[in-house]
């Protein structure tokens, strides 16, 4: 049992690894290269139950635990960074539901979100509100029995695609962090609107925009949980999130070594193959240590996360755990796929190889979800200093 996988978790994983390999590594080189959201990757995912593996089953989900939905994400991104975002940047809009909605709100909203047919988001950031969260300027105000949502939202993944986007806006700017609260918010309706769609160094064909809000009315219903809970909704829907990325990130890290591995067999100078060489040797002896050290990590912070649930508040275990794997695997990421370059020489550099690509694709895994420096700042919050 490699990893401690069991036979269910081995035969998916062979079934995803399957299915990236001919369908999704095809189209990796172009998707980057075009820039354009591969709506092709969203019906193979929707067609093979992959889009809503991790969200519950009797919400038409797949009811995949959360190491399962990692490996699903760490196999597509082994070869197309771009593609496993697809799959979880939809986790990330639903969890807020999933954690703090109401049985009505999970009915209403996760169903067409978990099969595809409707692309979820998570709008929290703003232009001066990135690591400092807390800092929304987004503001809700009670009209009624309604709420008029005003405000812009930056670098959101899925911006613009979207139809069920969870806003968090502040209710009582007086309270700081305790006056944020989060809100389903349609897509489609009026006052919604996208602004600048960015250009990114990687990941390149997924759509990262800004979101305006102007005069935005939602039903008192839309509210999840309560009045200023939307600030602790958010940091525990990324305590959930965070081994996605990390996956994602290993998942990069791993196909940078598959490529290295296979270049060097076969690229000779000097008389004999590069990798015959004990410089070249060392290098990927590390590359593939700091891969098996960060796997590890990931794959028990997935199970400390999921012994916990979608419901409970998290633990200080699960907060660090968490951050540490998202830490971990998004630095092995980049340390990797810049070796990768490396080891590819002028091809390294060049886009007709993949290794490139990848090392675009591996920085943003240090920022999002909560840049690296703030994993820190989260892991030292956390500390468990009793054992
Ligand atoms: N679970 C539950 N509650 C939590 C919590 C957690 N993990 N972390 C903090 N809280 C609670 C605290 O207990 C505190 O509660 P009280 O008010 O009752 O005491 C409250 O929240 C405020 O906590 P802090 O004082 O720790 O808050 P802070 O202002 O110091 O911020 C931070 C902490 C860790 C820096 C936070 O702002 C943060 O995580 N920033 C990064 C944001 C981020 O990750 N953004 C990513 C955007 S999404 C994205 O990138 C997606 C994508 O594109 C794919």
């Amino acid at each position: 049992m490699a990893y401690g996988l069991t036979e269910e978790q081995r035969m998916f994983q062979t079934m995803v690894h399957r299915l990236a390999e001919e369908r999704v590594q095809p189209r990796a080189a172009e998707i980057d290269a075009t820039g354009e959201f591969p709506w092709d990757m969203v019906d193979l995912f929707r067609e093979n139950g992959l889009i809503g593996v991790g969200m519950p089953e009797e919400l038409g989900g797949g009811g995949a635990d959360l190491l399962t939905f990692c490996l699903a994400v760490e196999e597509v991104a082994r070869v197309c960074a771009t593609s496993s975002l697809i799959i979880a940047a939809q986790h990330l809009g639903a969890m807020p539901i999933l954690i703090a909605g109401t049985p009505e709100q999970k009915a209403q909203f996760i169903p067409a979100v978990a099969s595809g047919e409707k692309l979820s988001a998570f709008a929290l950031t703003e232009p001066e509100a990135g690591s400092d969260a807390g800092g929304t300027k987004t503001h809700a105000v009670r009209v009624g029995d309604q709420y008029r949502i005003n405000g812009t939202k930056v670098f959101i993944t899925n911006g613009g695609l979207a139809k069920t986007i969870v806003v968090f806006a502040s209710t009582q700017p007086d309270a700081g962090v305790r006056g944020i609260s989060a809100f389903i918010v349609d897509g489609e309706q009026p006052g919604v609107s996208v602004g600048r769609v960015e250009k990114k160094m990687g990941i390149r064909g997924s759509q990262t925009a800004m979101l305006n809000f102007d005069d935005v009315l939602v039903d008192g219903d839309r509210l999840l949980g309560k009045e200023g809970d939307g600030f602790k909704i958010a940091m525990r829907t990324l305590d959930r999130t965070r081994p996605g990325i990390a996956a994602q990130a290993l998942g990069i890290a791993q196909g940078a070594l598959d490529v290295s591995y296979r270049h060097v067999q076969t690229r000779r100078q000097f008389g004999q193959a590069l990798g015959q060489f004990e410089a070249i040797q060392f290098m990927l002896a590390d590359m593939q240590t700091q891969i098996e050290a960060s796997r590890h990590l990931l794959y028990k912070a997935a199970e400390v996360v999921e012994t916990a649930g979608f419901d409970t508040v998290s633990s200080s275990e699960v907060t660090r755990f968490s951050a540490m794997a998202k830490l971990m695997c998004s630095d092995t990421a980049m340390k990797v796929t810049t070796d990768a370059v490396q080891l590819l020489g002028g091809y390294g550099y060049i886009q007709d190889y993949p290794a490139e690509r990848m090392m675009r694709d591996a920085k943003i895994t240090q920022i999002y979800e909560g840049t690296n420096q703030v994993q820190r700042l989260v892991i030292y919050r956390n500390m468990d200093m009793e054992r």
